[in-house]
């Protein structure tokens, strides 16, 4: 007997070590102190021993259990310690006077959301650490093909991509939604350019996707020419010129009408009377067949807006190392409450 019961210490030690949460800790107490326990059988047994035996057997007995209580109750604080790591942080403090602002990307960011969400589109995101497949494959980019060159990417020694643009997003989108389908993903890019003044290695797009029965080019402007009329509080005029992106078919370069000059000409627009806003296109049915939508039946258009190129604009802001260089005195002129 009494080598049973010091078996049992053995094992209710060890299970009680391996057992690194309450439920599994409570199990253990309950198999060795319950009623049905083993040490409550050999208790039982104990009216059936000598005077003598009784004492040993019952002294050994309780040693073991209260031995055995003490590292459950032990194991439960620690437990117990370990799930309650209170964040010491007093939301009652004087604040400090500087108390910053967002960054311009995000005003610009939330603020084409906010128009796109109360046009019934919903947001989405995706990695930026991005696989192959969705920046580029199921975006109708295949492995040769030349358009990869004018996305110089970072890879991975994972196999991986850090995403070039937030198209990747579509591709996504479609996987897990399906058609109809109304979506906004603003996100972070990264491409391998040499820096200047107007080239970052790191940037910010918003994407936008529409997949709906008979949607045409006229949704497409008529979504456009809503946005920039909430975001300059005027009716603003645009036009198309083609552009190549191998996702869309056809492929526009989105022009709006210099905001400065109207259309006469001026530096801003470069005498052209036109600015250069956002790519955009009609979804190629290559893409939408690759995410597993009929293109004979649905239709859609795309559109990707440089956020950091729209916050320099709205901003004034000259040089787009600013934006991530976290020089909070060169942010605060942008005069960002
Ligand atoms: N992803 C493209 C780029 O970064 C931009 C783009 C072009 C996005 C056309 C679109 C689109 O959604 O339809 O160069």
């Amino acid at each position: 007997m009494i080598e049973k019961l010091n078996k049992i210490r053995e094992k209710a030690k060890i299970e009680i070590t391996e057992s690194n949460d309450e439920q599994s800790v409570l199990k253990v107490k309950s198999t060795y102190l319950g009623k049905e326990s083993e040490i409550s059988e050999v208790m039982k047994q104990l009216k059936d021993l000598s005077i003598d035996e009784k004492k040993i057997i019952g002294k050994l007995s309780n040693e073991i259990k209260n031995e055995i209580s003490d590292l459950i109750k032990e194991k439960l604080d620690v437990i117990e310690a370990k799930s309650s790591k209170k964040v010491s942080f007093d939301h009652t403090l004087p604040v400090d006077k500087d108390t910053g602002s967002l960054h311009p990307v995000t005003v610009v960011a939330e603020e084409v959301v906010s128009i796109l969400k109360k046009m019934g589109f919903i947001i989405v995101t995706g990695p930026e650490m991005e696989n192959e497949y969705y920046n580029f494959e199921g975006l109708n980019v295949a492995k040769n093909h030349p358009a990869r060159d004018m996305q110089d990417t970072y890879w991975l020694e994972n196999g991986k991509l850090l995403r070039t643009h937030t198209s990747p997003c579509q591709v996504r989108a479609m996987e897990k939604y399906g058609a109809p389908l109304r979506i906004v993903a603003p996100g972070r890019c990264f491409r391998n350019e040499d820096l200047d003044a107007s080239h970052e290695n790191t940037f910010f797009q918003l994407e936008g996707m529409v997949i709906d029965k008979e949607v045409s080019i006229n949704n497409l402007i008529y979504v456009m020419k809503n946005i920039l009329k909430d975001i300059y509080n005027k009716d603003v005029e645009v036009r198309l010129r083609p552009g190549f992106f191998p996702f869309v078919e056809p492929g526009f370069e989105l022009d709006i009408k210099c905001l400065i000059c109207d259309g006469k000409g001026c530096p801003t627009c470069k005498g052209s009377g036109w600015v250069e806003l956002c790519p955009c296109g009609m979804v190629h049915p290559k893409v939408l067949e690759y995410s597993g939508i009929d293109p004979n039946v649905y239709s859609g258009f795309a559109f990707g807006i440089g956020l950091t190129r729209m916050a320099m604009f709205k901003y004034n802001i000259a040089d787009i190392r600013v934006l991530n260089s976290g020089n909070i005195n060169s942010l605060k002129q942008t005069g960002i409450e």
